[in-house]
């Protein structure tokens, strides 16, 4: 079996180790410094471990423009969300083309890696917002991020130093070599990669399986970077995930590991970057159902389905499957779709998931028929500590 290529061709990897990485952090030190926020660590440790082939730095002037105008890197490559390190106006005006520079935490001060620049570019953030969210509205929590942040970028490649951390499920860490390889190991030609930044639902699990009927194998990649504070926490949806595979997926057909990145709430836009990212991870499918990655009204239902067309299947090189809206039907007795079910709205169990998180928030179990009991109660036990906090 050949693995899929990663986007662009090569995986790339800017991780150093060893002697180099001594040297390096030896020359860190007479280095200026960036620093950089939780947010930016994490951008910078998927580009090292290659999650963001073919970048292998933030992104340049040039690139910057041409993906937030069309989509694309300079040269043409697919890639829809810009990947940019900010900097102060003070910080930028130390700066000089060429100049390597240290990047580090703001709370620890540690180096996490070094970057040598290429650019120093303000920018038009709301255009920047009205092209990749398709609001400038302050209230959508990806364009508030983006406002807060100064509109001077500086691009360039990078060297990674130090990886961050992650406190807890450290084994469900694995980087797209090694998924890879996985992946390989199982013997699976094909692999379908799933997003989620909630617990996985009835409708979730349904379209899982279904596009599981068709694959080998199953890639559950729940993102665990920065989401909105109403969101699920990762640990509790991580705890959610084991009991649910635990009693309701084959073990031998799926495979959970974590995706350490931010949540854009970019809708269509994110749905290509995901695509991309798992790509790298090795998945030769992945799953878009009903507004993917969306958040409040932003984006029609299906939009996120929609951008794919305007590439080609060879430039996406990964193969999109489309779900949609999926919900119990209380006449069919089961899981169903438009496409599968001829009964009306008021057969069909639908819940927000503003509801739902009341129902959890109250002690309460949503219905089976939403919910598998054993992930409510994980969510139910998870939702009361946070509340005592
Ligand atoms: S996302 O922001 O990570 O996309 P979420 O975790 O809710 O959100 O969704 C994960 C995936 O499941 C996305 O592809 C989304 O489109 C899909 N999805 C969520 N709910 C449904 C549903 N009821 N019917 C069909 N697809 C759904």
């Amino acid at each position: 079996m050949t693995a899929i290529s990663p986007h662009g061709g090569t995986l790339v990897n800017r991780l150093v180790t060893g002697e180099e990485r001594e040297h390096l952090l030896e020359d860190a030190k007479k280095l200026k410094s960036v620093l950089i926020n939780g947010w930016t660590i994490s951008d910078l440790d998927l580009i090292g471990v290659g999650a963001f082939s073919p970048l292998t730095g933030f992104l340049n002037e040039d690139d910057y423009h041409s993906v937030v105008k069309q989509m694309r890197l300079a040269d043409g490559t697919v890639w829809s969300i810009p990947i940019t390190l900010s900097v102060s106006e003070q910080e930028a005006a130390e700066l000089s083309i060429e100049e390597r520079i240290a990047l580090v935490g703001e709370q620890d001060g540690i180096v996490y890696g070094v970057l040598e620049v290429g650019s120093i570019y303000k920018v038009d953030q709301l255009y920047e917002a009205k092209q990749v969210f398709k609001t400038t509205d302050p209230e959508h929590p990806g364009v508030k991020k983006l406002l807060e942040r100064s509109p001077i970028y500086i691009g360039g490649s990078v060297q990674v130093l130090h990886r961050p951390r992650p406190g807890r499920f450290t084994e469900f860490y694995y980087d797209p070599a090694q998924t890879r390889r996985i992946f390989e190991d199982k013997g699976w030609d094909t692999v379908v990669g799933f997003q989620t930044r909630n617990p996985v639902h009835r409708a979730h699990e349904y379209i899982q399986k279904s596009a599981m009927e068709i694959v080998d194998g199953l890639f559950l990649n729940p993102l665990v970077g920065e989401t909105k504070s109403d969101d699920v926490p990762a640990d509790v949806r991580m705890q959610s995930y084991l009991v649910l595979l635990d009693n309701y997926y084959p073990q031998d057909r799926t495979f959970l590991g974590v995706f350490p990145a931010a949540m854009r709430y970019a809708g269509p836009r994110e749905a290509i970057f995901h695509a991309m990212v798992r790509k790298n991870y090795g998945c030769t499918h992945f799953i878009v159902g009903r507004d993917h990655a969306g958040v409040g009204d932003y984006y029609g239902t299906y939009e996120a389905q929609e951008i794919f067309s305007h590439f080609t299947a060879e430039e996406l090189g990964i193969t999109p499957l489309f779900f949609e809206h999926s919900f119990f039907c209380t006449k069919c007795g089961n899981m169903a779709s438009s496409k599968t079910c001829p009964h009306p709205a008021e057969d069909h169990l639908t819940l927000s998931g503003t509801k739902v998180r009341g129902l959890l928030r109250e002690g309460i179990c949503p219905p089976p028929e939403f919910t598998r009991p054993e992930v409510a109660r994980v969510l139910i036990e998870g939702m009361s500590h946070q509340v005592v906090i």
